[in-house]
């Protein structure tokens, strides 16, 4: 069987859903989920205001319009509470993003969803593995998908997965790539496999900090594949946007997914370490509600009094402190009034985006890293 099918039937498996599909970048997924969908001109689809913008691009490309909620602070996910006032009679879509690995309150969203006949799908790009009342995420919305790029909790180097039980969204995804799929060309393919490489054999915690700014350099440079380039802040979509998995993005997917077990667990016990860690230190683990959720964070968010101060400081001193998200669509560049944000409107978000860092959790980080990650951000508490 060809790589990319191996990769596919082994994830949809693993999900427990009936089709899976590969593309290049997850933001490729949610495109095809939109167009399977039939979403286009004229509708609006609803999403966290606390996101990225790579998510809401493809939003763009079909021709609708994002329509931001608000997130609670806990979790960071979409207040539910704020859901319903933003449906209106455009309202053709509901996006579910489980941020940091934090599953979103799945019955809440379904129940206001079904009220009003939308569909709801989940982005799951964060939270691979998590479950809510003991399910996995991606399997309660219509469709769900998953990125597997340098940050998530596997990864191919880059990569997405679009998922569906339903035959007739399979259908349409099927119809879709087999028309106006592209394959990446043969140099876009080396220079991945090269970063693979690079990443598996010298990034640690130790050396991220250096290595993200060498990498954004060379990325602009275009010597390297970057996840994301500053011509896509701009939503306008590139003519080879639509493309697919190579295989040996597929191939290193396989490779993943027989580690996600212990991928998992990992992230469990680290995150249960910084928990235990914090409370020593005098502050507060993370809160949410553990009788419901099970969440398999993809990295551990905390509060920080100066958040720029600390990033700064933490790139000199060897620690793999995250920024994500910079503001309500991340990265900072995002030009916000392009993307139908106005200042303001997602306070709860706008308030994380400044004070929110996030830490390593990743099969690389273990238990010292976790202790010298501590150490180092207790400062900025
Ligand atoms: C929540 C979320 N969804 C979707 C994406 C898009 O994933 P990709 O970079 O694989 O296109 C990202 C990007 O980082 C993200 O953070």
């Amino acid at each position: 069987m060809e790589s990319k099918n191996l990769f596919e039937s082994a994830f949809a498996e693993w999900i427990g859903v009936s089709n899976a599909f590969s593309f290049w970048k997850g933001r490729v997924a949610l495109y095809a989920i939109l167009r399977g969908l039939g979403i286009g001109a004229g509708d609006e689809v609803i999403l966290p205001g606390y996101t990225c913008v790579m998510d809401v691009n493809p939003i763009k490309y079909v021709g609708a319009a994002p329509a931001y909620v608000d997130i609670e602070p806990m979790t960071y996910n979409i207040n539910c509470d704020l859901l319903e006032e933003k449906i209106t009679g455009n309202t053709r879509l509901i996006i579910a993003q489980h941020t940091y690995g934090f599953p979103c309150d799945m019955d809440r969203i379904l129940a206001i969803a079904s009220k009003y006949n939308i569909p709801v799908i989940e982005d799951c790009c964060l939270a691979l593995g998590s479950t809510y009342k003991g399910r996995l995420v991606g399997t309660f919305g219509k469709a769900a998908y998953f990125s597997f790029q340098w940050n998530k909790p596997f990864t191919t180097g880059l990569g997405g997965m679009a998922i569906t039980s339903d035959s007739e969204l399979a259908d349409n995804i099927t119809a879709l790539c087999c028309n106006e799929l592209v394959q990446p060309s043969f140099k876009e393919v080396m220079m991945l496999w090269a970063q693979l490489l690079v990443y598996r054999t010298l990034i640690y915690p130790r050396t991220t900090a250096l290595a993200q700014s060498l990498f954004r350099t060379l990325t602009q440079k275009g010597l390297v594949v970057g996840s994301s380039s500053t011509t896509e802040y701009v939503p306008k979509i590139a003519p080879d946007f639509f493309k697919g998995m190579s295989g040996i993005q597929a191939r290193s997917g396989v490779r993943q997914l027989k580690k996600l077990a212990a991928n998992m667990e990992h992230r469990r016990q680290m995150a249960a370490l910084y928990d235990q860690l914090l409370v020593e230190a005098g502050h507060r683990p993370l809160v949410y509600d553990r009788a419901t959720m099970d969440p398999v964070l993809v990295r551990y968010p905390i509060c920080v009094r100066n958040k720029q101060q600390a990033l700064h400081d933490a790139a000199g001193a060897g620690i793999e402190l995250g920024s994500w998200f910079e503001c309500p669509l991340h990265p900072i560049e995002t030009p916000l009034e392009a993307y139908g944000y106005t200042p303001g409107l997602c306070p709860q978000a706008e308030k994380a985006s400044q004070e929110v860092v996030n830490l390593p959790l990743h099969p690389r980080a273990d238990e010292k890293t976790v202790r010298r990650t501590v150490q180092f951000v207790k400062k900025y508490l």
